[in-house]
């Protein structure tokens, strides 16, 4: 499908009457981020609102309020805020009479915590982003936790409250300024200086409002916000509270509005066209007369900066009236663009444009938006990018970064990004909510293609207390805001409206799929829209509503021989079904291999097929609630990796897809809900890798020089016993030696994507493994048995690290023997330490039963190993340690500059 330009400006002019059109205006496909950034000389200002707030959870309702009663709880009696909270979407509502009337009145309700008298001192003092759930501790009491395994078994349910002092200078007196929160979970409200400003319950998007008049000059402005957090609102860990960042705008009555520009470009031969709208506000009584001009700039990739000027769109005057809007549309060309690709083939290359309005001869305020450009084309027989026909590697990633939660962390988050990349990743979904804005600029900045997706429910409900209990209020408001804040990034290629949603049957979710799809492209016309299908058939009227088909397991089928365990009948593969019914519809797999595994548990004996399900004694084991790192085992839904290799393999038109998933995460702890994490990605919640990176590596990162071998090698009682050894690799061919004696030279054969000796017998000693490649010497690696363990030893991920109190460091832990080998089963319980102007943040080892709470310096290692997440907060050097009885203790020092 190649996405037509033009259609979006007409309707979204349409729809903006207020908008001038100074300029013809041609959509193409589009692409650009607004940094928001502050530029030195700009009267805007972006303050982000991280530090001096406090806070206090109450696990049930100490202000008799809610948003609106839950109809599954006995909820009466409570003070509703609905009213107050809805016309924050006003703005986002096309049709006047759906929009929301503003109450006259306050609350009729005395609230403490909103009042400037209230004595908060002893709540606790955090900065933001912060989730309150994340320091546990746990619930270990199974179906009886208020919050069960699987979202997570922490406490993030209950009332938050945060309370924070915002300052007005005399030079900020006549300015607008405006409340922006990245992402509050969830039902969150507002109040400053004691009045509603309102609010907004989807917990995942960002939204802003406008504070100017409730401010007053001076220091004591009280900013109040409380959060709602019910449990049962979802299928995985939400986090709770202010998790993402929260900022305060200031800028002159006359400025770029909110999310106010969008670039969109076309590439024909050696130059892009490149099409610029800009929605300037006008908060003053009188109308203004402003000229606006916008340059754009090369990004320097190393510094993120701009760097050379290549082109600037022409200057425009308008005039915008008292309390108004107008938009400018303008274009220009850029001779022979560097354009934006995924590595390794092509890179991210990105541009910034930088808009300045000028009003009386005087900068009234500068704009950054950064884009890149590329052509994208969706067909029947593939997707290309910038003409280059490419399969999505691409992994589903939940919002949580493990034991930090899902309080955003630009570095936590770019090592998830980084450990991706080396298995050859170059796509992400966003599984299943709008990620922080952040984690789209390093998607942007290091070339990850995006599916970005907004819901996982429509109106019928997955879970008691999800969003369909509002989607009804906020879906044309959730998924305005999700565009407009979104669509300017180079690395979103595909709009997502909805995962795996109850509707997809009968003629309500194709109803709801173009409602939802008209919104969408009215914004964004320039990419596809998805909604991955789980059980729709190709004959169903549901995937005629969307643009491109992403299907979540069903496209392989479940007839493979080692699933002939499950019931029958058992589910038929659909891709070909689908591909006869709509052949000019790119079709992917937005979910594959639902597959399940501990990292480096090996449990025996091992299915002698290429996937099978994990049972409670087969290829897992309830008691321990570990799962074989064979990497064959799935859930009962889905296919294990080799076979899903196989059928993309045999399917030329089939895009590839997306890994569930590609980190575990909190909450769904399939097959067991007793554990607290999920076991489905291929690397664990630690950020250890699990066996199967190196299979993906060896897929999708050929040229990496590796074999990767196991099961480790160290199996007292094992003596005599088959322990079948696996190998992956991008070799084809590979000889086995235990011990010196050849255990069969394999070559690798059609559809075989791990090498396997199934009938090797354990003895104690060496494995050792040789890989060829087209006859010649690729890879070795030796794994050998090893002996007690001796002493511990820590490595850093960085040596270095800010000491701006965010910045943070990972410590890995292991046990060698006296030989410097790691013991790879080890289990000891180790305490860290530290000492210096720095912090443990929290420990993990992975596993995803571990029930200590995260904060504990104490942790006991999970197949040899355990992590130590540290920041600094004052410039100096950080000593760790780490130690357990019985081994030599390790440190090792820390720099915070
Ligand atoms: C899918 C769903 C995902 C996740 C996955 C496996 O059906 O879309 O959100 O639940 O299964 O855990």
């Amino acid at each position: 499908m190649r996405l037509r330009p033009g259609r979006l400006v007409g309707t979204f002019l349409a729809l903006l009457p207020w908008w001038l059109l100074v300029t013809e205006f041609n959509l193409c496909s589009a692409i650009a981020s607004q940094t928001d950034g502050n530029q030195v000389d700009s009267p805007r200002e972006r303050i982000r609102l991280r530090t001096g707030w406090k806070f206090w959870r109450f696990e049930s309702r100490p202000d008799n309020l809610v948003y609106e009663p839950r109809p599954y709880a006995n909820e009466s009696g409570l003070f509703v805020l609905k009213p107050w909270i809805l016309p924050t979407a006003n703005e986002f509502i096309e049709k006047t009479e759906n929009r929301h009337e503003v109450p006259s009145e306050d609350p009729a309700i005395d609230i403490p915590y909103v009042k400037d008298s209230f004595d908060d001192s002893d709540w606790e003092d955090v900065k933001v982003p912060h989730d309150w759930a994340i320091k546990g501790p746990f619930y270990t009491n199974g179906d009886e936790s208020p919050i069960t395994g699987q979202m997570g078994s922490l406490p993030l349910h209950g009332v938050g409250w945060y309370r924070r002092r915002l300052s007005l200078s005399p030079s900020d007196v006549g300015k607008s300024i405006y409340l922006e929160i990245d992402g509050a979970m969830s039902y969150s409200a507002v109040w400053v200086n004691g009045k509603i400003i309102g609010g907004w319950p989807y917990g995942y998007n960002s939204y802003h409002l406008d504070i100017t008049s409730h401010l007053k000059e001076g220091d004591d402005n009280m900013l109040a916000i409380r959060i709602d957090n019910p449990p049962d609102s979802g299928r995985w860990y939400t986090g709770a509270g202010l998790y993402r960042n929260v900022w305060l705008t200031k800028v002159k009555p006359v400025h770029v509005a909110r999310w106010g520009t969008y670039i969109t470009s076309e590439i024909a031969g050696d130059s892009a066209s490149i099409e610029f709208a800009v929605n300037l506000e006008n908060k003053a009584e009188e109308q203004t007369n402003v000229t606006v001009q916008t340059d754009i700039f090369e990004v320097d990739s190393t510094n993120g900066r701009p760097a050379r000027p290549v082109a600037s769109f022409p200057s425009s005057s308008v005039i915008i009236p008292a309390d108004g809007q107008k938009s400018i549309l303008t274009s220009a060309t850029i001779q022979n663009p560097r354009l934006w690709g995924p590595p390794p083939s092509q890179s991210p290359n990105l541009y910034l444009a930088t808009t300045t309005v000028l009003h009386g001869g005087k900068v009234a305020d500068t704009y950054e938006t950064q884009f890149g450009i590329r052509s994208l084309t969706f067909g029947g027989d593939g997707f290309s990018i910038n003409g280059e026909r490419l399969r999505f590697q691409g992994v589903n990633q939940h919002h949580d970064l493990g034991a930090l939660g899902a309080a955003y962390n630009h570095k936590a988050a770019e090592r998830q990004l980084r450990l991706l990349r080396e298995a050859g990743v170059n796509a992400i979904r966003m599984a299943h909510n709008p990620p922080a804005p952040e984690l789209l600029e390093l998607t942007d900045r290091l070339g990850f293609m995006v599916i970005d997706e907004i819901f996982d429910v429509w109106k019928y409900d997955k879970n008691i207390a999800d969003f369909s209990l509002i989607f009804t209020d906020w879906h044309e408001p959730d998924v305005k805001t999700f565009v407009r804040r979104d669509r300017n990034h180079a690395s979103i290629i595909m709009w997502s409206i909805g995962n795996e949603v109850g509707e997809q049957g009968g003629s309500t979710g194709f109803d709801i799929a173009t409602e939802l799809s008209k919104i969408l492209h009215e914004e964004d016309n320039t990419r596809p829209i998805m909604a991955s299908l789980n059980s729709a058939t190709a004959s169903h009227k549901f995937p005629q509503a969307l643009d491109v088909l992403g299907l979540n397991y069903i496209g392989e089928g479940m007839e493979y021989p080692g699933y002939s365990v499950l019931p029958e009948p058992r589910r038929q593969p659909l891709y070909e079904s689908f591909h006869e019914a709509f052949p000019d519809k790119l079709l992917f797999s937005s979910e594959f291999a639902w597959s399940l595994s501990s990292r480096s548990s090996f449990i025996f004996p091992v299915t002698e097929y290429d996937g099978a399900p994990v049972l409670d004694h087969s290829g897992g084991d309830v008691n321990t609630l570990e799962i074989s790192g064979h990497e064959l085992y799935s859930s009962n839904w889905s296919v294990s990796h080799d076979i899903v290799f196989t059928v993309q393999d045999q399917l030329p038109y089939l895009a590839g897809g997306f890994l569930w998933s590609g980190w575990d995460y909190l909450g769904e702890p399939y097959p067991w809900p007793q554990a607290r994490s999920a076991y489905s990605g291929m690397i664990d919640l630690a950020g250890f890798k699990k066996e199967r990176f190196w299979l993906y590596q060896s897929q999708w990162n050929p040229t990496v020089r590796m074999a990767h071998v196991l099961p480790h090698w160290s199996w007292p009682g094992r003596e005599g016993e088959i322990t079948p050894v696996h190998v992956f690799t991008s070799a084809d061919e590979a000889e086995l030696f235990v011990n010196g004696k050849s255990q069969g030279n394999l070559k690798r054969k059609e559809f075989e994507y791990r090498f396997r000796w199934d009938n090797v017998t354990y003895e104690p000693g060496e494995l050792h493994v040789i890989t060829y490649k087209n006859g010649e010497f690729w890879a070795n690696e030796t794994v050998t048995t090893t002996s007690d363990g001796f002493k511990l030893d820590l490595t850093a991920e960085f040596e270095n690290i800010d000491a701006d109190g965010e910045d943070l460091t990972w410590i890995a832990v292991r046990v060698l023997d006296e030989q410097g080998r790691m013991v790879p089963e080890a289990d000891e319980i180790v305490t860290f330490s530290l000492s210096g102007p720095g912090e443990i943040v929290a420990t993990d080892n992975g596993f995803q039963a571990d029930f200590v709470a995260f904060p504990s310096n104490e942790r006991k290692l999970f197949n040899g190993l355990a992590l130590a997440i540290v920041r600094a907060n004052s410039p100096g050097k950080i000593v760790v340690a780490a130690e357990t009885e019985g081994f030599q203790r390790a440190e090792l020092v820390i720099e915070a500059v």
